[in-house]
């Protein structure tokens, strides 16, 4: 496994659409376990494969909930219910949030690493992730959808340190 260099949000390539993975194939394989471990060292609760540089509609996910990572391939939303207002970030806009509206729950439709037809019915933040992910997947980020004057810029401690 290794962990992938990040594209960041100037980078065109998150405005583009990624492609169906027609065979889940040993580069897909290492591809998913790249973009777990990137996933855990950057702290995100998820990742697109296009955040690594890689067009393939693939995604990870991992809310912390004790249920391990979620890894899904060519993710499709089949229903969502409900609407809320929600703070987000993203791994390819270090320090930046934004509030927007999702979906409270989506029902969601993916292969699994093994090609196995899976689906997923989530609410609150797994259904925010998916969504999240999964508009990056149609080259769609965060602050595409932002409640307009909500972006704020954190800088962490680190940050200031390192001035
Ligand atoms: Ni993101």
């Amino acid at each position: 496994m290794a962990i992938r260099n990040l594209r960041f949000e100037k980078d065109e390539i998150l405005k583009k659409r990624s492609r169906e993975v027609e065979n889940i194939d040993e580069k897909i394989q290492i591809l998913i376990d790249d973009m777990l471990e990137t996933m855990y060292k950057f702290n995100g609760v998820g990742l697109s494969a296009v955040q690594v540089g890689i067009l393939k509609r693939v995604i990870v996910i991992d809310i912390d909930d004790g249920t391990g990572p979620k890894i899904l391939i060519n993710p499709k939303i089949v229903k969502t219910k409900g609407e809320h207002e929600v703070e987000e970030g993203c791994l390819s806009f270090p320090n930046q949030y934004a509030k927007l509206l999702r979906p409270k729950e989506v029902t969601v439709e993916a292969l699994d690493r093994h090609g196995k037809k899976i689906t997923i019915k989530a609410k609150e933040l797994l259904a925010q992730a998916l969504c999240h992910e999964i508009d990056h997947l149609d080259g769609v980020v965060f602050v595409d959808k932002m409640i307009p004057g909500t972006l704020e810029h954190v800088e962490t401690q680190e940050d200031i340190k390192n001035k």
